[in-house]
């Protein structure tokens, strides 16, 4: 017996989920579930060119669906990793924090609550509309986050400490339930971002 149609069946059934994934709202950089560490870009002299791949290699975690449903286009946040719409259907409200009686915090509290499987960490809410990152180029997200009159007016000191510590980045890496973690980890994302900054802050065309 031949394995042609085993191979043919399998080739059709993998090019049949690239369709699928493919048609996801936002274009994620790479599926990857490791980040490459700041120090192995040492060997690119030139510190504009590092600066660029050094968010190209974090943008693997702006893009991701973990962050991106937070900083959705729209007013109402998405889930899961098709970034399909928030269920039941909340609205961002005049602060992100949910129209009045449907507030964030109502579900979302301050951890994860597994027997529900719904997430949390401290001050959950949605980024303002300025801050919308779905369906945007690495490129483009680097340079909104950069622009104070979108990102909160934060200067680049600002940026850098947000993306270490704040608890719903962080949140990222700890999202509960099933929910598929953010590549690498919160400390590797942050020397990336730290190292980007260092190196000028380029942004990817
Ligand atoms: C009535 C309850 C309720 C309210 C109000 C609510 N949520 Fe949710 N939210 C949930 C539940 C339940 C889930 C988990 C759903 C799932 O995993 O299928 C969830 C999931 C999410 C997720 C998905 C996380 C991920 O990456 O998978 C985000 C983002 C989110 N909510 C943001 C918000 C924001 C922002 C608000 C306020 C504007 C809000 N939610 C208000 C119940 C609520
Ligand atoms: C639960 C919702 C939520 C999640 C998850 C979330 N964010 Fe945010 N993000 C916000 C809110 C709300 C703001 C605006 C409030 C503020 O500036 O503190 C914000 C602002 C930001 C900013 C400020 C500048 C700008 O232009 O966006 C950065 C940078 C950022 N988030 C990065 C991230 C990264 C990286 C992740 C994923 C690792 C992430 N966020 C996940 C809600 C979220």
């Amino acid at each position: 017996m031949s394995l042609a149609p085993i191979k043919a069946t399998r080739l059709l059934a993998a090019s049949l989920c690239l369709w699928l994934t493919g048609t996801a709202v936002a274009p994620r950089v790479q599926a990857e579930e490791t980040l490459r560490p700041a120090t192995s870009f040492a060997a690119i002299e030139d510190p504009a060119e590092r600066s660029r791949a050094l968010f190209m290699e974090a943008a693997k975690v702006l893009t991701h669906p973990r962050c991106v449903n937070c900083h959705p286009s729209g007013d109402r946040p998405l889930k899961h990793d098709g970034e399909i719409l928030h269920y039941p259907p909340v609205e961002r409200g005049a602060d992100g924090h949910g129209v009045v009686g449907m507030q964030c915090q109502t579900c979302h509290h301050s951890s994860n609550f597994e027997p529900a499987g719904v997430p949390g960490a401290p001050h959950w809410h949605l980024a303002p509309r300025s801050m919308a990152w779905e369906g945007l180029s690495p490129g483009e997200i680097c340079r909104q986050v950069k622009d104070r009159q979108r990102n909160g007016d934060k200067d680049l000191a600002a940026i850098v400490k947000h993306m270490s510590e704040d608890s719903l980045v962080l949140w990222a890496w700890e999202p509960g339930s099933d929910r598929e973690p953010a590549p690498g980890n919160a400390k590797d994302f942050a020397q990336l971002i730290v190292a980007w900054a260092e190196t000028g802050a380029e942004c990817p065309p």
